[in-house]
């Protein structure tokens, strides 16, 4: 009996604590579901064709690899088709694997494969939210709520003005600057709520503050400042016997 009710009351309080591991909806502002499904803007007509400058790019990357071995450059070659177009529609993945000479289907399975590749659209700044443990230790979840708060969206979803796409993602290796998001190329790190409300109020006003901590510490030095290498290098001969 009291065996039970200590069960009880431990299985209550584990369900207390647990938090699910991913709140987005699908990962709905990236990939979306796997399986394609053609749609009025997303189907294999829908317009692409990659620039004059881009198909410089494409031999240049496709030159640094064996001859015969064009495949491998599928995941570069993917990054530039969504650079151009900001997402990769179906035709965009059709017409990589026409320039790379492969199936279509060898590219599909990169694209459904990675996680940056969206074949979705999304808005002009893509902001993926880290909440892993190093980072939600760090109160990201303050952050997530001061981004939803500040846009009036939720995680998967895209502001009615198609300025912010906002995703949840799994660490995206900056722990030590916790909390942290990436928006675009961009990470913006050590993290307050206020700093976030900044960053997006000056991507609003159509500036890109600069990236990097946001609490003053250079890149990920010791964030109550530096314990060794406090002077500056001796140079050159240091240390070396006058002797030898
Ligand atoms: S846990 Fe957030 S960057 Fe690693």
């Amino acid at each position: 009996m009291f065996l039970s009710s200590v069960v009880r009351s431990a299985v209550s309080q584990t369900a207390r604590q647990v938090r699910s591991l991913h709140r987005s909806a699908a990962r709905a502002g990236a990939g979306g579901i796997f399986v394609h499904r053609d749609t009025p803007d997303n189907n294999p007509d829908t317009p692409f064709e990659f620039t004059e400058e881009n198909k410089k790019r494409i031999e240049a990357i496709i030159s640094m690899y064996p001859i015969g071995h064009k495949q491998a450059a599928t995941i570069p070659v993917l990054d530039v088709a969504q650079r151009q177009h900001g997402w990769l529609p179906i035709s965009a993945m059709n017409k990589v694997a026409e320039v790379l000479e492969v199936a279509p289907m060898r590219v599909y399975e990169v694209a459904t494969f990675y996680t940056m590749f969206l074949r979705q659209p999304v808005g002009k700044y893509f902001i993926q939210i880290c909440t892993t443990t190093p980072c939600m230790l760090c109160n990201s979840d303050s952050i997530l709520e001061a981004i939803q708060n500040k846009l009036g969206i939720k995680v998967g979803e895209t502001t009615a003005d198609k300025m912010f796409t906002l995703i949840e993602v799994e660490c995206l290796g900056a722990c030590v600057n916790a909390p942290m998001v990436q928006i675009n190329d961009n990470y913006y790190e050590d993290l307050t709520p206020k700093d976030m409300e900044d960053i997006i109020d000056e991507l609003k006003a159509g500036r890109v503050p600069p990236p990097g901590p946001r609490n003053g510490r250079f890149s990920c030095e010791p964030a109550g400042g530096l314990t060794s290498l406090t002077e500056p290098p001796p140079g050159p001969g240091f240390g070396v016997r006058a002797d030898l």
